[in-house]
Parts: structure tokens; C-alpha cells; sequence
């Protein structure tokens, strides 16, 4: 179980006529993966998801705000003793080509963390060969093809269940795809997410899954929670299907209105909403309202906290919470 109170990063940009620029990446966050869980954060580009993802990593420390795994807060080890439990979190970037050495060999790419594993549990080094052609076949690679090659003679797809089987290669508690599927052929994407679905179901791995694309967000299944982040700020957080089926923050609709809708599905109509062009910031005031079609003078004053309130089965950062049905449904379902 990996969980973070309040994470803020504020990151200061320098360089350009105006000299540095501070830029808040993260606004106090709190998040929750459970153990086996599915947790998937959505939002447009920019908003902080690839720098929260490194956190959890530990490949990048917070400014202040606390990550705590299971159960030791993270603050209170040396840079040296916090290594072990953030080898629990592996991540898996989306450039499957830039993650693997092109001058090694698959079998050498999973040889040398293979080989530390073995000399750390205790096992003689002929594990590491067999670990290594169980790993492939865990990702659905054949081991005598996938082996001798090097990655430019996999498919992207191929390199990507690789790079998955090497961050398997540490028996890792939580996977984090930070849009893993964005630079693969459309066509191979929808196996690389079944496979990562299939992974939590047999290893108990919990998986995070970083991504701007809805229907990615989506395949995590019904059991995961979604958390939507709006400028540093997550505005919206519940089960998956309640937040896409029923989203109740104006960002949450805005971002699923702007799903296509396909032959089949039947389009909400009226209930699309659609971000107005944005008019002035507001310091204090809700991080959206300058292009929420529903704000108030509140709204302009006052920055709405993440909570729970009414019967909405999730959480919202919004005055003006209202359910509005924007994603398009199967014909038959109505
Ligand atoms: N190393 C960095 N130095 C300066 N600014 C950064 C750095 N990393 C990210 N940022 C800024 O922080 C914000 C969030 O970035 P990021 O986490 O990459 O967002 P996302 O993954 O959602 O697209 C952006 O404004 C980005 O420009
Ligand atoms: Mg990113």
C-alpha cells in the first residue's frame, strides 16, 4: 500500500524575457493505492500527472506533503534507506524504445537486475536464465524468439512487455504506466493495457495508470478509482464508472465531452459542456473558474477543497457539483 498526504511541487522555470518563473506542478494532493488496487489519474498535459508519478517513484522529491509505504513515511529514512521500498514502485515509462539500451540484447537487458536478485534472495545464478524466460512468457513473449534480439527488432508493442518484464524483474507492489500506451500503434495498445489488467489479477501487482485519454482510464476496470487533476489540483476522485458515467465537477464533463462519439453510442445532446474561452485568474479563487461555463462570483473568490458531499458516491472540488450525463452511451442502454 502506497498512500501521499498534501504533495506539492512547485518547479521554477528560468530562461525567456521574463527571467525565472515559478511553476506549481502539484497543489497538495492525497491519493491512496490500495495493495492489488487499480488507480488511474486523468488529465490534460501539463496538469502534474508525470511529476506526481515520479514522486511515487522516487525519482523526484515533493517540496512538502508526505509518501508513505507500507506504513513508513518516507520523510523519516535517509536518501539510502528510502531506496529498498521505493524499488517496490517500478515505473514504466511511455517510450518503450528509449527505456532499453539499443546496444544490449534482451537476455542482457534482464540479466544484470536478474543476476542482484539472485545474489539478494539467496539463489544460485542459474535462476536468473529461468526467471528470465518465465518473466517473457508472464508477458506473453516467446523467450527463444524475444532473447537473443535486440530491441530495434521487436515491434514497439513487443519492447513495451518488455520493459514491463524487466520491471518485474524486483517482484515490484505497484506498477506506474505513465502513458504506456500513448507511442504504440493504436493497434497493439488495447494488448499492452490487458496485459497490465492481467498482471494485478495474477501477481497481485497494483497498477497506477497515468494517462490524458478517457477510454484508457476507462479499461482499468470497475473495481479502480479515478482521480481527474485539473493545474495541480485533483478536482474530482471516485469509481471509475460513477465519475465517468455520472462526473459531477464541470472539468470531469468538459474533458469527457470532448469524447468522440462513435457508431453505436448514443450522444447526450444537450449535456456537452464546453469550456468557455478563459477570462482573467483569480489567485484565490477555484483553479477552473476562469473557463467554467457554470462559475460564480464564489467561484472567483473562494478555491474549492476536495470533499465529499450529498449523495454523489465521489469526491469533487466544486460549489456547484450537479450530475450531468455528457459521456455517450450504447443505444440499447436507454
Ligand atoms: N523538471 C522540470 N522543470 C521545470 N518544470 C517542469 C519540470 N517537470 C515538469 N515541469 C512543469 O510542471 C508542470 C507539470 O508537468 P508534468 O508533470 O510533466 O505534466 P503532465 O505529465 O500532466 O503533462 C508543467 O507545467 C511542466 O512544464
Ligand atoms: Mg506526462
Amino acid at each position: 500500500m502506497i498512500s501521499g498526504t498534501g504533495i506539492t511541487k512547485t518547479f521554477t522555470q528560468r530562461g525567456g524575457v521574463l527571467g525565472a518563473r515559478e511553476v506549481p506542478a502539484l497543489r497538495g494532493v492525497d491519493f491512496a493505492i490500495p495493495k492489488g488496487g487499480a488507480v488511474s489519474f486523468i488529465g490534460e498535459s501539463g496538469c502534474g500527472k508525470t511529476t506526481l508519478g515520479r514522486i511515487i517513484a522516487g525519482l523526484e522529491t515533493c517540496d512538502s506533503g508526505e509518501i508513505v509505504i507500507d506504513g513508513v513515511a518516507m520523510s523519516s529514512l535517509s536518501h539510502r534507506r528510502r531506496q529498498p521500498y521505493f524499488r517496490r514502485v517500478q515505473l514504466i515509462h511511455q517510450d518503450p524504445y528509449s527505456a532499453l539500451n539499443p546496444t544490449r540484447t534482451i537476455h542482457q537487458a534482464l540479466a544484470a537486475p536478474l543476476a542482484l536478485r539472485a545474489r539478494q534472495t539467496g539463489r544460485p545464478r542459474s535462476w536468473a536464465d529461468e526467471r528470465a524466460r518465465e518473466l517473457l512468457g508472464l508477458v506473453g513473449l516467446d523467450p527463444g524468439y524475444v532473447l537473443p534480439r535486440y530491441p530495434h527488432q521487436l515491434s514497439g508493442g513487443m519492447r513495451q512487455r518488455v520493459v514491463i518484464a524487466r520491471a518485474l524483474t524486483v517482484d515490484p507492489e505497484v506498477l506506474v504506466a505513465d502513458e504506456a500506451v500513448s507511442m504504440i500503434d493504436v493497434s497493439l495498445r488495447l494488448g499492452i493495457l490487458a496485459l497490465l489488467k492481467d498482471l494485478r489479477e495474477r501477481l497481485g501487482v497494483s497498477v497506477l495508470f497515468i494517462t490524458h485519454d478517457v477510454a484508457t482510464a476507462r479499461y482499468i476496470g470497475t473495481d479502480g478509482e479515478l482521480y481527474v487533476i485539473y493545474r495541480g489540483q485533483v478536482v474530482e476522485r471516485g469509481p471509475v464508472e460513477s465519475v465517468i458515467s455520472a462526473p459531477v465537477h464541470p472539468y470531469t464533463q468538459a474533458l469527457l465531452s470532448a469524447i468522440p462519439v462513435l457508431h453505436g453510442l448514443e450522444s447526450p445532446g444537450e449535456q456537452r459542456v464546453v469550456p468557455v474561452e478563459a477570462s482573467g485568474e483569480h489567485p484565490d479563487g477555484c483553479l477552473f473558474a476562469p473557463r467554467c461555463p457554470f462559475r460564480t462570483e464564489r467561484c472567483e473568490r473562494e478555491r474549492p477543497a476536495l470533499g465529499r458531499d450529498g449523495d454523489v458516491p465521489q469526491e469533487h472540488a466544486c460549489f456547484h457539483p450537479e450530475r450531468r450525463s455528457v459521456v455517450a452511451v450504447p443505444v440499447s442502454r436507454r
